[in-house]
């Protein structure tokens, strides 16, 4: 390399490349040698959706653009780290950063850079193409099964919590599938649908006790996958029995479904909620610990994972039993844990997840609050919670959205009064795509 030629540094996501990427690696090899920071999964996640493509993907893909001497990977949003290693004579970036949330990263690298006399090029952005436009089409063209299933590891890896919420049909699935927030900055959404054998169960007018057959549930999953893109976790009840799983593990990774929950209880399941009020029964160590080892031998991906649900918070036991269940349920291939308790403190589920982590650093670890419902997502995280599952909310709340209209027609004799509790035509008609 020639010693005096200059060192030039870009950031980008590289998830969809588009003529305004190739404009800003044609404008920054002009001022020298281009090294680019390929933002990882865990920098784009901490800030948005996951990219489609994994980071080793958008490298190879940007490492072969013309103008581009390196790839290295920036770990961060904040470019500050990669600088100080890379040094750079010029960054070189977009001139849309200059505004909004990004001014502020503009800024300190424009005060990195100064202090070894680099500057910041700024390049006009170009206009009528973006990634979030694209982002829009790729959505309504959809998602293969494959890539649906491998995304709930990569969630899991890339983000400090994994956030689920419950869908039992298409247009709950939409709901998690578009709706977003800006927190800080932040664009907060779902990563993903919980197909809850409760709501599915409860839309259906059944009691949640395996009543629904699988064929049943997937049909109506079906609607969610159709106009879906996001990852799955289908929760299988007790699975079972072991010759029966095995059937349900391969169908679930076929319809490309991330991951299966099975609980340790035998008999006519109960919902946990009800908690020692109704008699369930808990499965033996030695039985549920085969049915996970059927289901693992059964599959045929690699990135399927079938998630243990230990019950004995929920029966009256202690956390020192949870633990060792849950341990043993590792050792026979559990993907992952779900921890399950239906008071109202989360004190047990704290202890239990502190303890597990003292164990074992690694094994994903699911909790469903619904009755300890105060505690953030900041601090699940921080007692080692890799998933949140919000588990029959959207039901929860549509329900008596529909009895107050139902009562008001009833009550009035026409539907006038209740006008206000519902949402207009022309938004009906408009909501789903294609409708016109
Ligand atoms: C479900 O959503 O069906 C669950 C979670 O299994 S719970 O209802 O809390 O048991
Ligand atoms: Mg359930």
């Amino acid at each position: 390399m020639d010693k005096t030629e200059k060192i030039v540094y870009v950031g980008m996501s590289a998830d969809i490349i588009h003529p305004g990427h190739l404009n800003i690696l044609h404008e920054a090899s002009k001022y020298g040698r281009v090294i680019v920071g390929v933002l990882t999964d865990e920098a784009i996640a901490s800030y948005k959706r996951l990219p489609y493509l994994n980071y080793e993907q958008r490298s190879l893909v940007v490492s072969n653009l013309k103008g581009v001497a390196e790839v290295i990977p920036q770990p961060t949003l904040d470019y500050r780290p990669n600088l100080e290693k890379v040094r750079p004579d010029f960054v070189v970036h977009g001139d849309d950063w200059k505004d909004g949330v990004q001014a502020k990263t503009r800024q300190q690298v424009i005060d990195k850079l100064a202090e070894w006399g680099g500057k910041v090029i700024d390049v006009p952005y170009t206009k009528g193409i973006s990634s979030t436009m694209l982002n829009e089409r790729l959505k309504e063209i959809g998602t293969t099964p494959d890539v649906r299933l491998k995304r709930l590891r990569r969630l899991i890896n890339a983000k400090k919590i994994v956030r689920i919420c419950e869908s039992h049909n298409g247009l709950t699935g939409l709901i998690i599938e578009n709706t977003s927030v800006t927190v800080n900055n932040v664009k907060r959404e779902f990563d993903g649908m919980w197909a809850s054998s409760l709501t599915d169960s409860t839309s259906k007018g059944k009691p949640d006790i395996e009543a629904v057959d699988l064929t049943t549930r997937l049909h109506d999953l079906n609607d969610a996958l159709e106009v879906t893109t996001k990852p799955v976790i289908y929760d299988g009840d007790t699975g079972g029995k072991p010759e029966h799983f095995v059937f349900t593990v391969r169908t679930l990774e076929r319809l490309g479904v991330s991951a299966i929950i099975i609980e340790d209880k035998v008999g006519l399941k109960k919902n946990s909620l009800f908690g020692t009020d109704a008699i369930q029964t808990q499965d033996s160590i030695e039985g549920f610990s085969a049915k996970i080892r059927a289901g693992k031998q059964a599959q045929i991906t690699s990135d399927f994972m079938i998630i243990a649900r230990c019950e004995s918070l929920i029966a009256g036991k202690s956390v020192d039993d949870a633990l060792e269940r849950c341990m043993a349920y590792v050792q026979a291939g559990a993907d992952g844990i779900m921890i399950h308790s239906k008071h109202r403190t989360g004190e047990d589920i704290k202890e239990f997840c502190l303890r597990f982590r003292e164990k074992d650093p690694n094994t994903p670890l699911v909790v469903v609050p619904t009755t300890y419902n105060h505690i953030t997502e900041d601090e699940l995280a921080e007692w080692g919670v890799n998933i949140v599952i919000y588990a029959n909310h959207l039901l929860r709340a549509a329900y008596p959205a529909m009895v107050k209209c139902a009562e008001s027609i009833l009550a009035n004799g026409r539907s006038l009064e209740a006008n206000d509790l519902c949402m207009p035509i022309k938004q009906i008609l408009e909501l789903i795509p294609g409708t016109k």
